[in-house]
């Protein structure tokens, strides 16, 4: 029987893939959630999937979390600066393991985008590359959720701030589709030496979907374009580490330069389904926000 590991399990993404292959009914034995705090993944256990620890920057947990493992979902890890040293080891480890399949969450569009979240990213997709480990590359696009976690705040002052001129587009996705994608292609075959692009079927502008949030609120939201290093500002005073703010502000200059959207429908094609609306997405955050 195939054994699939999933790293990052207790964290969104991770943890919904592992969903997603119970769901395509894999047995909970053959998945390895492999996780920095196993305490954190009981919930998993107590569906009979084996929890293991795998710290990316303790090399020794990865090669014992990933013994016996055949197919691996990497998933990017999220300390800015310390992800591509991470993401080298459990490439290491997973050759070591002699794992047939690794599949990595990369970054929309990173063959060419310039974006300075891209960077780990790429310096990942090239590690492996070079490892000689069989891949196949899961570019995803921006999360809706991106925006619905910043949607208390957008609903309180009626603005959806952002450092895009509002001109240029974003293809977002719910983060359940990326992981039933995920899930597919650890389960399928043929999909070695792919690299898909991930995104949402629409693409819209930040003024767009500061209407979709207005609609689905019933209250009048509109966007507010900033400067980037101003934008930053913003994210930093709400409690978001600086170089990530910076990070993020700089993301919105991608959209105008039309990095966050494809002409590919990967995602759709995929999952075998359309891409979760924004507005369903934004729907469900909803009471959550306005509580
Ligand atoms: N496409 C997008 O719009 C978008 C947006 C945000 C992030 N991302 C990327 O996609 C990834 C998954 O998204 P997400 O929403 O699931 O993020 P998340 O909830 O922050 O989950 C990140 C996961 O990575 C794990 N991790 C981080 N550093 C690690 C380390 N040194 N060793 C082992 N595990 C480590 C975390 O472990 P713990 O549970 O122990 O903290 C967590 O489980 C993010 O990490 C980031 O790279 C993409």
């Amino acid at each position: 029987m195939t054994t699939i590991a999933v790293t990052g399990a207790t964290g969104h993404l991770g943890r919904l893939a592992v969903l997603a292959l119970l769901d395509r009914g894999v047995e909970p034995s053959s998945i390895v959630a492999a996780v920095r705090t196993p305490a954190s993944a009981q919930d998993l256990a107590d569906r009979g999937v084996q929890v293991r620890e795998a710290d990316y920057g303790r090399p020794e947990t990865l090669q014992a979390a990933l013994a016996g493992v055949d197919r691996l979902l990497l998933v990017s890890g999220n300390e800015v600066g310390r992800r591509a040293s991470g993401h080298r080891n459990v490439i290491d480890a997973a050759k070591t393991a002699g794992v047939s399949l690794v599949a990595y969450t990369s970054i929309l569009n990173a063959g060419d985008t310039t974006m300075k979240l891209a960077g780990e990213h790429q310096e990942t997709e090239e590690a492996l590359r070079a490892s000689g480990v069989p891949f196949v590359l899961l570019r995803n696009g921006w999360y809706t959720e991106n925006y619905t976690a910043a949607l208390a705040p957008t609903l309180e002052h009626g603005a959806l701030l952002g450092a895009s001129t509002g001109e240029g587009r974003v293809a977002p996705a719910a983060r359940q589709d990326y992981a039933e994608a995920a899930a597919v292609v650890l389960t399928g075959e043929g999909h070695e030496g792919q690299a898909y692009e991930l995104a949402g079927d629409r693409a819209l502008t930040l003024p767009e979907l500061a209407s979709v949030i207005a609609d689905a609120a019933g209250q009048p939201v509109a966007y507010a374009p900033m400067a980037a290093d101003e934008y930053a500002g913003v994210l930093a005073g709400a409690g978001v580490p600086a170089p990530m703010a910076e990070i993020l502000a700089d993301s919105d200059l991608g959209i105008d330069r039309g990095e966050l959207v494809t002409d590919r429908d990967d995602l759709r094609r995929l999952i075998g389904r359309p891409t979760t609306p924004v507005e369903e997405t934004i729907a469900a955050a909803l009471p959550a926000a306005a509580a």
